[in-house]
């Protein structure tokens, strides 16, 4: 199958120009001026921007949690995320607790089985690393998955010690894997959260006040030390104040292998939003949480100036009616995470594109380009070049969308932006050169995403 784009304005990180645009079975085949159409099937991209499919490098799909799972699946997941012109996204494949990784990939890969209609990958979350477990390490490459996680957070359930976090460091990089690391400092938020129960502090908005954002600056320079000492290459996920940001800027001066990404949510909200009349605040429980006006300043000024190089989601969707519920009288009872998937792209460009914040390069370049680059998809995705995947989006910057859950795909029963009317929205969405969205329409097919088998970190390749 052939289709040609025409009349488009292709945007990659470096510059912007006007071509048509050939794909030709799942591949681009030409980027060209005035390209024939030869019987393809003409598509207009007049008026509309033809950038590559969005790439959502942090995600918790289907995630088990205290006897529930996040809201979104395989399949619900993947529908919404197309609907917002994401077409790939790396998910946490986590380890539970005694169990070898290969038996936790083979989990994970169950729970998309038959459902996914984008493509999707794998991290694997190190939540029990015993000798064995760290010896498994050298093995995930060859498994196509070339990245672990740990937490320095969630005290008993996913939290690992200082040591734990420099082996897991010097053996994934001995080996050619990408750390990412949780940066808050889950011992002192114990303490906290143990004290603001027992005086009865038990609402909302004491999630924000017991995990400070000095605790995420300290151990985003302890993570960052540690790789330095174990010569490893680290990326610090869901980064959201200043403090942090500095660790990261300063590593990152010193000539250090440090990236960063945040999500599109530390733009928007505060820890006031927690304190929302009733229990409102609960939809905006996630860790770490919400900060100030004045992060928010410092995560532009980040975005801006390369210390944060991906713009992700960390979409881990629970129902308001049930489930966030869990903590009405108990704020440690609130399941942590928020739902983003679908929005953002819209939310980014809004807030950044048409604000004049950033430019629709760098637009691209953190939503697609430098995720694909990090994680082992470059230049196979991320990128519109020939002979790349044809993931494309054509963005329609003017189209309007209103921001909520009566009209998103996400299958969560209420919208983290609701009512906000932002610019800039796909008209249309495909993915290896098949359109899985028609503006309002779903085109997709439950199974035909399929598993991204990543490279290992190239530091080569890294922005
Ligand atoms: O609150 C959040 N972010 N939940 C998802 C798990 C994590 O920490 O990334
Ligand atoms: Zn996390
Ligand atoms: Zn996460």
């Amino acid at each position: 199958m052939r289709t040609l784009f025409k009349h488009g304005t292709v945007v990659t990180p470096d510059k912007t120009f006007p071509a048509d645009l050939l794909v030709d079975g799942e591949r681009i085949a030409a980027i060209a001026p005035d390209l024939p159409a030869d019987g393809a099937t003409v598509v207009d991209g007049g008026g509309t921007y033809l950038l590559p499919g969005g790439i959502d490098v942090h995600t918790h799909l289907d995630m088990p949690l205290n006897g529930i799972a996040s809201a979104d699946d395989f399949h619900s997941g993947h529908v919404a995320a197309a609907f917002g012109g994401t077409t790939s996204h790396i998910d946490f494949a986590i380890q539970p607790k005694g169990a070898a990784l290969r038996e936790a990939l083979d989990l994970w890969h169950e729970r998309a089985r038959g459902k996914a209609c984008i493509d999707y990958g794998f991290h694997m979350t190190i939540a029990d690393p015993t000798p064995a477990v760290l010896r498994e390490i050298a093995r995930l490459p060859e498994w196509g998955v070339p990245s672990v996680k740990v937490l320095m957070a969630y005290k008993g359930r996913l939290q690992v010690d200082d040591a734990t976090l420099f082996a897991v460091l010097r053996e994934a990089a001995r080996h050619g894997l990408l750390t990412m690391v949780h940066c808050e400092n889950g011992d002192v938020i114990e303490i906290l959260t143990r004290e603001a129960v027992a005086a009865g502090n038990l609402g909302p908005k004491f999630h924000p006040l017991t995990r400070p954002a000095e605790l995420e600056g300290e151990a985003t320079g302890r993570a960052i030390a540690l790789a330095a000492v174990a010569a490893a290459p680290v990326y610090i996920v869901h980064l959201t104040c200043d403090l942090a940001l500095q660790q990261v800027r300063g590593a990152r001066a010193r000539g250090q292998h440090v990236w960063a990404e945040t999500c599109p949510q530390y733009f928007f909200f505060t820890a006031d939003d927690l304190d929302r009349p009733g229990f409102e605040g609960a939809k905006f429980v996630c860790s770490p949480p919400f900060r100030t006006t004045r992060d928010q300043e410092a995560l532009w000024e980040g975005v801006r100036d390369g210390t944060l190089s991906v713009v992700s989601t960390d979409h881990c969707p629970f129902n308001f009616a049930t489930e966030k519920v869990r903590g009405r009288d108990d704020f440690t009872k609130i399941p942590n995470g928020v739902p983003v998937i679908e929005d953002r792209l819209s939310v980014l460009h809004d807030a950044g594109v048409v604000a004049g914040r950033i430019s629709l390069n760098r637009f691209v370049e953190l939503t697609a380009t430098n995720p694909a680059r990090l994680f082992g998809l470059y230049p196979r995705k991320g990128a519109l070049a020939v002979g790349a995947d044809a993931d494309i989006v054509l963005w329609d910057p003017k189209r309007e969308r209103t921001l909520s859950a009566r009209t998103h795909h996400m299958r969560v029963d209420y919208n983290l932006f609701e009512g906000m009317t932002v610019r800039g929205a796909p008209a249309g969405v495909w993915l290896r050169g098949r359109q899985i969205v028609d503006g309002d329409r779903f085109l997709g097919q439950p199974g035909t995403g399929q598993f991204l088998h990543r490279d290992r970190f190239a530091v080569e390749l890294a922005p």
